[in-house]
């Protein structure tokens, strides 16, 4: 199902000498996976439980029957995953084609956006889902405050009880205490799980749920990278040798457009797990072929800050022929991040490529889970706490005393 070439266009960083030095550090990681608090994600088995998948299955149908509009507010953790794999996993063009349309909100502070979207569902049947853990983020706050006095002005109270659904922590914060007051539907977002790493939790699990995709299906693929980690170890392996050897940066990068927002879930989760101390490597993306026609020139030849780990889709849905390569445009595709790869290894910028077979429920649950673990193994290796993101509250603290 899914291939890994840690080896062709790396010059080997996993030969015995080095994989050697990592002996020590490895034989206790097994300990540290299994006693870390902060290790509840990994339960796959707990997270879809038979009652909470039952719960969100049941309330996505309830929201497909009863709405146009499903808004989804929230930022970083608490929508990140969810728009990665509905995106990857819905065709392209699906709120033109599908029922509800899903729009996110929550994650910036833009009047023009909420301006726009107000004027776009005015009319429409609209169903709420606000996700965040803390309940206290600046964004989706004011997010919530604006679409809640849109459909305050169009519900009354006890239609609001039907179409507000509140994620938020089960027992702590505003949002909960709006279930509480209000009586509206809600979720518990586990409070050993951060907002990152909760993808497998309601926070994801809803709203892919409600765009149609198969959430028992993305348990197969996500359980899979539970159970057998030595991929996940190489991968922590190379990266921690990478920046060894200087590399800064690190290129996710993607040949198929719909995983955009997978690479925003990487850049996230990394950036926000691994940055800390002054250390760390800096997760960007491309989008190829696209981005080779502007940051390809300076992974080539510019400053050899980066490598690269290239995500290929080896066969499409949807296969179309291109008669004067006589291929398909798969296929041409596929041959373009080969070829990518050799000269950006010619170019002295290495790369790891990781390949699914097809775009499907259990490709995408198995390398959310995988980068999620190998996350985790690689802030273990390189002595660095993955859990929680102080900086982050830095520049919260900032503009709450600004305003
Ligand atoms: O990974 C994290 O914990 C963060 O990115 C949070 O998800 C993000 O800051 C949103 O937090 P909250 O869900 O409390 O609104």
């Amino acid at each position: 199902m899914i291939k890994f070439d840690f080896k062709t266009y790396t010059n080997d960083l996993l030969s015995d000498e080095i994989l050697r030095g990592y002996e020590k550090k490895l034989s206790n990681l097994d300990n540290f996976l299994n006693t870390n608090p902060n290790m509840a994600w990994n339960e796959v088995d707990n997270l879809f439980d038979e009652t909470i998948i039952s719960d969100i299955d049941a309330t996505a149908q309830y929201i497909k029957n009863n709405c146009d509009v499903f808004l989804v507010l929230g930022i970083g953790g608490s929508f990140l995953g969810s728009k990665a794999v509905i995106d990857a996993l819905n065709p392209y063009f699906y709120n033109e084609t599908k029922n509800p349309k899903i729009y996110f909100a929550g994650n910036h502070l833009s009047s023009d956006y909420y301006h726009d979207l107000l004027e776009l569902v005015k009319d429409k049947n609209v169903i709420v889902n606000v996700i965040s853990k803390s309940g206290t983020t600046l964004e989706t706050s004011i997010g919530y405050d604006l679409i809640m006095t849109f459909m305050k002005s169009k519900y009354n109270d006890e239609e609001l009880k039907k179409r507000i659904i509140i994620t938020t922590d089960k027992e702590h914060g505003t949002l909960r205490q709006e279930v509480i007051n209000n009586g509206y539907k809600s979720f518990a977002i586990p409070s050993d799980i951060g907002g990152r790493f909760s993808v497998f939790t309601p926070v994801g699990l809803l709203p892919i749920a409600v765009s149609g995709i198969n959430i028992k299906r993305l348990y197969d693929g996500a359980k899979k990278a539970t159970e057998n980690i030595d991929n996940q170890i190489k991968y922590a392996i190379i990266r921690a040798e990478m920046y060894k050897k200087g590399k800064t940066a690190e290129a996710f990068v993607v040949y198929e457009p719909k995983l955009y927002s997978f690479a925003e879930w990487l850049k996230q989760l990394y950036a926000e797990s691994l940055g800390k101390g002054e250390k760390g490597i800096l997760p960007i993306s491309f989008v190829n072929t696209k981005d080779l026609h502007s940051s390809g020139q300076f992974v080539q030849e510019g400053n050899k800050i980066l490598f690269e780990t290239v995500i290929n889709v080896l066969i499409s849905n949807n296969n179309i022929y291109i008669s004067k390569y006589n291929k398909t445009l798969t296929d041409i595709n596929n041959i373009a991040s080969t070829g990518t790869s050799i000269a950006h290894k010619k170019g002295n910028v290495l790369n790891n490529v990781i390949s699914i077979e097809s775009l499907n429920e259990e490709s995408i649950g198995f390398l959310l889970q995988f980068f999620m673990i190998s996350c985790v193994i690689n802030g273990y290796l390189e002595d660095i706490n993955p859990f929680g993101q102080n900086g982050v509250e830095e520049y919260k603290k900032a503009i709450k005393e600004l305003l």
